[in-house]
């Protein structure tokens, strides 16, 4: 039986004080959670003082980017090591890291093997354009892109797999949950064929794109989605703590018992 999870990816938002209230109001707003995971990735700036608020509770904490290297000459960046001191989960190869900073798919490899071998859980972001889908070539894509970011990776076990449609982040358009569950069923299918099916069967695939309480339980309800990885929903703490709810319902585990 997979988790639920639902990790919001803060991404270049908030000011300290900002940070350290909504992570305080996601944390009060929290009931009891069996069966589900709450992950926050804050900027790196935020990551120390929003840990510190959420001790104590079930929520974990991740970061949006790593280096792949500890201790080399790479100014500005952060390496696997030192990350693994402070999350548990780390963002590798996100659309906009892909589109703004030129990452590669042997650059996201790269990262999600160090993220694994420092012992981090890597949430590896995967998705289409919209030109790429209206050509057809949406499977050959993501194909490609998994190809990429798992080669020499020796099991899948403890990555998270987000489709997030490029067309969908930002854009209040989101998917459909067939069209989610579409893809989400590849990706599963995909991991089957490399390793086997009961590991398939373990990993957690998330949808993100435009996901808010309104939309949460058209994903949730599909059998090969496993939650969400929310963006602009999740910097305001009664959506993000809404989109939570609605999932766990439809996945139906116990809230707030
Ligand atoms: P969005 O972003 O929820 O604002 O569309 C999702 C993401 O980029 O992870």
């Amino acid at each position: 039986m997979r988790p639920l999870l639902i990790a919001g990816n803060w991404k270049c938002h908030l000011r300290h004080a900002s940070a350290r209230r909504l992570a305080e109001e996601v944390r009060q707003g929290l009931p009891q959670i069996d069966g589900i995971l709450v992950a926050l990735c804050p900027a790196f700036v935020h990551i120390p003082p929003v840990k510190e608020v959420i001790k104590g509770s079930p929520i974990i904490l991740g970061a949006q980017d790593l280096h792949w290297q500890d201790d080399v000459a790479a100014t500005g960046e952060v390496g696997p090591s030192m990350l693994a001191e402070w999350v548990e989960v780390v963002i590798i190869g996100h659309s906009e890291r892909r589109r703004l900073f030129g990452e590669s798919d042997e650059v996201v490899n790269r990262k999600v093997k160090a993220a694994l071998q420092a012992g981090m859980r890597p949430i590896l972001c995967i998705g289409e354009t919209l030109e790429e889908r209206q050509r057809g070539d949406t499977f050959i894509v993501l194909a490609r892109q998994l190809e990429g970011a798992l080669a020499q990776v020796d099991s899948p076990e403890g990555i998270v797999i987000a489709y997030e449609p490029v067309w969908a982040i930002g854009t209040h358009m989101a998917a459909t949950g067939p069209q989610a569950q579409e893809v989400a069923l590849f990706i599963r299918s995909w991991i089957g064929k490399k390793w086997d099916p009961q590991c398939a069967d373990s990993v957690i695939i998330l949808y993100g794109g435009s996901v808010t309480p309104q939309n949460m339980a058209e994903f949730a309800t599909q059998p090969d989605i496993d939650g969400a990885l929310v963006g602009g929903a999740s910097l305001d703490s009664r959506s993000f703590l809404g989109i939570i709810a609605e999932a766990a319902r439809a996945k139906g585990k116990p809230w707030g018992s």
